[in-house]
């Protein structure tokens, strides 16, 4: 057969069995013109097409393996578009006489803020007089329109240079947000409408597994750290990508809890729904409303933080943080824990968005150090404790957005391989706050500089040893052990934002990176 090139797709996601097809295709006399898998579709949809668009997509999809988001044309079919899902984000925008096809509500608010959420396995048929959705197997469904809270000012930059800069701005007001209506701060009583009806689980539970990816995997160890000091229940966190596919060890009293501020990471996505599998409840921890992860958990805390644009992670990880500690707070009442006093916890938490504007007012201090060190190829960031996880976020900021090679370890780690690496020209990052390991962490840059290393420090204000220890201190406010990643994730945001403004990076899109990763 002639290839009549008379089919357009436009596709997010991989089809994992796109070689077997267009071998197939091709010994059906297919001609493809290009190596990508996305080609297959169009063939395929081409070798099905017998008049009906949507009728050649829904066989098509039959045979296809693997994710997609898809919209559809054909000339031969003019005057509709068909759209389908399995595995990556789709969503239908409704404006006045006109319908988006997104990956991402941000895309559309634009235009209209009514949405439809596509399902696994859905098909949309949009024409002019309306649109119409149905299973690949041809059943009508009937989807609900909702509205997207979010407005079309937050998602401009707001007079910043970039969406990362403001997001990181941004972040006083958005844990405000994020605690909104949802703590007593006197009584420290807890209130998270998603949790409604669940006290039975979440009394049953004897033991939390956190699944997420990046940022949000750095604020799963976090969860880890301060769930088993408040709460005495053993958390263990692990990659999505890596839980996923290793048969894990789940019983029906464990709490999975799936950090993602997209809810579409598809690795987390495949681990929350393996859990689920294996009969654990999941919660999940999402920003975006109406995200496939939200949707399919059994309960979940939302961010409310408006939407995060910059593709690295900042004011997410700071919320994440936030809500996992009210979602503590909660179960330490209800199970009747008293490791700390919750008023007390309730005034700590109430105090952080102040104490973030108090650093952000000091930015100009990081961008003197982000001047000296930004011609630097490598960097080592160091913490203990609740400032490990902290060290990691520090070291992932800057390599995503300044290309510069940077490793985060716990500090301890460091003698058994990366002392190795210390010059006099790289610059190692202590998060070396006064907590319960700050004694540890002190003799740990004595390592550091008797053999020549240069020492950043993020210290606590008022400690008046450290100074002369090290080469600069930037210092941050007291808080509780707990929240200390809180603020001391703050300079480390501004030091990675402003080195790669400085070598000229793209930072709001990164080489190689995206917002969301639908694929495995
Ligand atoms: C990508 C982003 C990161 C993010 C990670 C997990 O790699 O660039 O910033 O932390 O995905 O995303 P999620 O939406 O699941 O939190």
């Amino acid at each position: 057969m002639d290839c009549r090139n008379e089919i357009a797709v436009v596709h997010n996601g991989i089809i994992e069995n796109y070689d077997y097809l267009k071998l197939k295709l091709e010994k059906d006399g297919h001609v493809f013109k290009s190596e990508t898998d996305t080609e297959v579709l169009a063939h395929l949809i081409e070798k099905y097409f017998h008049g009906n668009l949507e009728s050649a997509v829904m066989e098509a999809l039959k045979v296809v393996e693997g994710t997609y988001g898809i919209a559809v044309i054909s000339s031969r079919d003019p005057q509709k578009i068909v759209a389908a899902r399995r595995g990556s984000p789709l969503i239908l925008g409704i404006g006045n006489q006109e319908y988006f096809i997104t990956s991402d509500v941000s895309a559309s608010l634009a235009h209209t803020r009514d949405v439809v959420y596509l399902d696994d396995n859905e098909v949309a048929i949009l024409t002019k007089n309306g649109y119409e959705t149905k299973t690949v197997q041809n059943v009508s469904t009937y989807k609900k329109v909702e509205e997207v809270l979010w407005n079309i000012d937050m998602i401009e930059k707001g007079g910043y240079a970039h969406f990362m800069l403001k997001e990181i701005h941004e972040q006083p007001q958005a844990l405000r947000n994020a605690m909104r209506g949802r703590i007593d701060f006197t009584d420290g009583t807890i209130t998270l409408g998603g949790l409604i009806s669940r006290e039975k689980e979440l009394l049953e539970t004897k033991r939390i597994v956190v699944v997420a990816c990046g940022t949000s995997w750095h604020a799963g160890i976090v969860t880890e750290y301060m769930m088993e000091e408040l709460l005495r229940i053993p958390v263990e966190v692990e990659y999505a990508s890596e839980f996923r596919y290793r048969n894990p060890v789940i019983e029906s009293n464990t709490l999975v809890i799936a950090i993602s501020q997209s809810g579409e990471t598809a690795d987390t996505l495949a681990a929350m729904r393996e859990a689920k599998h294996k009969g654990a409840k999941v919660l999940s921890i999402c920003n975006v409303v109406g995200s496939t992860i939200a949707r399919e958990a059994d309960c979940g805390i939302y961010l409310h933080i408006g939407p995060e644009i910059g593709v690295a992670s900042t004011k997410a990880f700071t919320a994440q943080i936030t809500v996992l500690y009210l979602f503590a707070m909660h179960l330490m009442r209800l199970r009747n824990i008293l490791t700390q006093s919750l008023p007390d916890m309730a005034q700590h938490i109430k105090s952080i968005p102040e104490k973030i504007q108090s650093i952000l007012q000091r930015e100009g201090e990081i961008v003197e150090i982000a001047r000296r060190y930004k011609d630097t190829e490598h960097a080592l960031y160091l913490g203990r404790g609740y400032n490990y996880p902290v060290a990691l976020e520090g070291a992932l900021k800057l390599k995503e957005i300044s290309y510069i090679h940077a490793e985060g370890y716990p500090a301890a780690e460091m003698k058994h391989g990366p002392i190795a690496l210390i010059t006099k020209d790289m610059p190692v990052i202590f998060i070396a706050t006064q907590d319960s390991v700050y004694a540890k962490v002190l003799s740990n840059i004595e390592e550091v500089k008797s053999r020549s290393g240069k020492v950043i420090a993020i210290a606590t204000e008022g400690d008046g040893h450290i100074a002369g220890k090290v080469d600069h201190v930037f210092y941050i406010p007291k808080t509780s052990d707990v929240l200390t990643p809180l603020l001391s994730v703050i300079p480390l945001q501004l030091l990675a934002y402003h080195m790669a403004v400085m070598r000229g990076c793209n930072v709001d899109k990164p080489r190689n990176l995206a917002k969301s990763v639908t694929v495995e």
